[in-house]
């Protein structure tokens, strides 16, 4: 049987300031979820959690991807939580719900949504990311090195089921009519694929697939709401879904990236440069709103099924790797504003430059 696994994230409020949701918030939407996903048979299994201040709805289905019901169960009970954010007088009660109405499906409407359909292997696994204060092109330096650098991933040059590499589908945001695609192939295209991946604001990982098998390996969000709201609503935290193992790589290749700690978009007011840090499942957002945050949650799963999570980033390693970013954050943040450790003009996340930068404009005078 094809079964689908789903993600959909959005922060619809939380806890003074954009900490982590209330734990009232998380159980609303699950209770949701459950009473109208799980009783109704529409949806299989289904996991809740948190990564700063969004809220993550993993699903298991046989609806194929893209599915009106599902992406609407979703949004639904985003709007359910965002009634008891308001309530609680959450910050950013409802922020990633952008449209009034729901129409088709989750895209272009604010929460992230990561998919993936394949046929269930008996001793499927996969992890689901979650990042905070960051955006889609997050993921582009781990999944390179895990998918296409036997430096990282040793199974390019040992497993015989992964020795004709992997397909890349990448696509160009700042394409806002359509999705805008191209794919190509390692080993053959690995310098094109760095040449695209290099640039993490506009050509993103959208999936990747097994170049052996034909079967998909990975899936990640690429909604940015910068292009959805036109103005300030929040960096666009991305999911994404990777299979591992077998004709995969292996779970710990797919880690060993993330402890790079690489430097990204999001951190304070989406506005600044930031090392990604790999951090528990349900970890809240701290240090000048920061840093950015990822966390990985492995799953095994049977007929759609999921065991509960493992929590990839919960082990002692982790704590040395989480010392070591921390110290990347503090000397960047050094400089302040200077430089690249804030965005270049086109990423910065709030409207207000531009009013300043035109005020500013009117003031220059061409010296005779
Ligand atoms: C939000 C974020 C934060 C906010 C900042 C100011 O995801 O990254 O850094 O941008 O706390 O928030 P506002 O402008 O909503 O007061
Ligand atoms: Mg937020
Ligand atoms: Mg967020």
């Amino acid at each position: 049987m094809k079964i689908v696994v789903s993600v959909i994230k959005a922060d619809i409020g939380s806890i003074g300031g954009h900490i982590k949701p209330s734990q009232k918030l998380k159980e609303t939407v699950s209770n949701y979820i459950y009473e109208h996903g799980i009783k109704t048979k529409e949806v299989i299994d289904y996991r809740i959690s948190s990564t700063g201040d969004d809220i993550a709805i993993l699903m298991t289905h046989a609806k194929g991807t893209l599915n009106e019901q599902i992406h609407k169960l979703a949004w639904d009970a985003f709007v359910e939580g965002t009634k008891v954010a308001k309530e609680q007088g959450l910050y950013g009660a409802g922020q990633d719900l952008l449209k009034d109405a729901f129409s088709g499906n989750v895209k272009g409407m604010g929460p992230a949504v990561a998919e993936m359909e394949f046929d269930e292997r008996p001793n499927e696994s996969f992890i689901e990311f979650a990042a905070d204060k960051t955006e889609p092109g997050a993921y582009n330096l781990p999944f390179y090195l895990a998918f296409a650098d036997p430096m990282y991933c040793a199974g390019l040059m040992l497993s015989p089921s992964m020795n004709k590499g992997f397909k890349f589908v990448i696509m160009d945001v700042s394409h806002t009519e359509g999705d805008r695609l191209i794919e190509l192939s390692t080993p053959e295209e690995l310098y094109d694929i760095a040449a695209l991946l290099r640039d993490n604001h506009r050509f993103v990982i959208e999936s990747i697939y097994s170049n052996n098998t034909g079967e998909p390996a990975a899936s990640v969000s690429t909604t940015r709401l910068h292009n959805i709201a036109g103005k300030y609503t929040g960096k666009d935290d991305p999911v994404a879904l990777v299979r591992v193992q077998g004709a995969f790589p292996a779970t710990g290749e797919v880690l060993a990236p993330f402890s790079i700690g690489h430097y990204v978009a999001g951190f304070m007011r989406g506005s600044h440069t930031g090392p990604l840090m790999p951090v528990k499942a349900d970890c809240p957002i701290s240090y000048f709103d920061g840093p950015p945050v990822v966390s990985a949650q492995a799953f095994s799963m049977r007929n759609g099924k999921l065991t509960e999570p493992a929590d990839a980033f919960d082990q002692p390693f982790w704590d040395w790797v989480r010392d070591q970013v921390s110290q990347k954050a503090m000397e960047i943040r050094r400089q302040g504003f200077s430089g690249c450790a804030m965005l270049p003009y086109s990423e910065l996340e709030y409207g207000g430059i531009v009013e300043k930068m035109k005020k500013l404009d009117g003031k220059f005078k061409i010296r005779k």
